[in-house]
């Protein structure tokens, strides 16, 4: 289905942190439905920052079971989103919203027995909070252990939110904070993780099989080194569930084409039931660049292969995608694409955002 932007005034802005703010919006009662959403799923924002257009995607923090839509936006460096949500925005100041999206969850089962685990680094924590949350008031003899990396206590977004739930959870929610750049007593709770830390963690804290489903969120090489940790150690593929934050450096390759001699192509885009047709050239300039330049109003927010946001159906034609951390095999042999990240390969193309 295509998606499009709603302007969503803002209710309450509150920090966690001196450079993290908690936004609840004002969903109005017609937006309901169409805003009603799942543990673990994104928002992508889009406001107008200095005449320019910018566009980001957050997690939401908050639990469906609350009725309330939150993200949390912590201030980066060189981050003109995250600066101008912590510096400038104010409550009632409108930003255009697009529906709940992501597929990072899985569904509640009220009368399975399941241990969940997870794994989460930084603002990762915002999905992992909403997936707890639900997960464990939903279903009452499942149990959840979170493994939560921060550089220093006070840098922790969500720690009253997450301290919240293993006061309410007591027996069934276990909680390890590992420091990167902040002395803890004990040596396995310091550093960034790595091949070793997985060792004593899987040593001491955790049953590698005994566990159901893992939820995986931070930067792509810790997501990626847990993963392939515990797959290397028998856990099948299907329980692993991950998220990326943060546009992974270095993951595009960039190709050097002679723009001038490459061959070009028909490109025709369906959104909202609109076709727009332009001819671009097979010069490694991605399908969702060469479209927005050409005016047709598309779904992106990462552009970096990540969010998922830029999903399309490939109708007609062959592309290639420079990188996919969003799409599974599945998708892509039904023929979906990021188009963020997709160059066209043959004469005629036709893309559905509609499909
Ligand atoms: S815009 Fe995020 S994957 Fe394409």
């Amino acid at each position: 289905m295509a998606q499009r932007f709603y302007p969503i005034k803002l209710k309450e802005i509150r920090k966690t942190t001196k450079d993290c703010s908690v936004l609840t919006f004002d969903i109005s009662d017609s937006l309901k439905e169409a805003f009603s959403y799942k543990h673990g799923q994104h928002l992508t924002l889009k406001t107008n920052i200095n005449g320019e257009e910018v566009r980001r995607s957050y997690s939401l923090c908050s639990s469906p079971l609350d009725h309330v839509w939150q993200v949390a936006v912590k201030k980066i460096d060189d981050g003109r989103f995250s600066t101008y949500v912590n510096d400038v925005l104010k409550v009632g100041d409108e930003l255009e919203i697009m529906p709940p999206n992501g597929k990072f969850y899985k569904e509640i089962d009220k009368t399975k027995t399941k241990n969940y685990v997870a794994f989460a680094a930084g603002s990762g924590i915002t999905p992992i909070h909403s997936i707890i949350k639900t997960h464990l008031t939903e279903e009452p003899n499942s149990r959840f252990k979170l493994f939560y990396f921060n550089q220093t206590i006070q840098s922790i977004i969500l720690k009253e939110e997450v301290e919240g739930l293993k006061n309410k959870f007591l027996n069934r929610f276990e909680l390890y904070h590992f420091l990167t750049k902040e002395k803890r007593d004990a040596p396995l709770f310091n550093g960034r993780m790595s091949v070793e830390k997985m060792d004593s963690i899987s040593n001491l804290l955790l049953d590698i099989h005994s566990v159901d489903e893992y939820f995986l969120c931070g930067p792509i090489e810790m997501v990626f080194l847990i993963r392939d940790y515990i797959q290397e150690h028998g856990v099948a593929k299907e329980k692993i569930h991950f998220e990326l934050f943060g546009t992974p450096k270095g993951a595009k390759k960039k190709k050097s084409i002679d723009v001038n001699n490459a061959d070009m192509s028909d490109i025709s885009i369906i959104n909202n039931g609109v076709r727009t047709s332009f001819l671009m050239s097979q010069s490694g300039v991605s399908i969702l660049d060469a479209a927005l330049s050409n005016n047709a109003d598309l779904p992106f927010a990462c552009k970096g292969g990540v969010c998922c946001t830029c999903k399309a159906k490939l109708i007609e034609g062959e592309i290639e995608m420079e990188v996919n951390y969003a799409l599974e095999k599945e998708e892509v042999e039904q023929g979906y694409i990021l188009t963020c990240q997709s160059v066209p390969k043959t004469k005629n193309i036709v893309v559905d955002f509609d499909c």
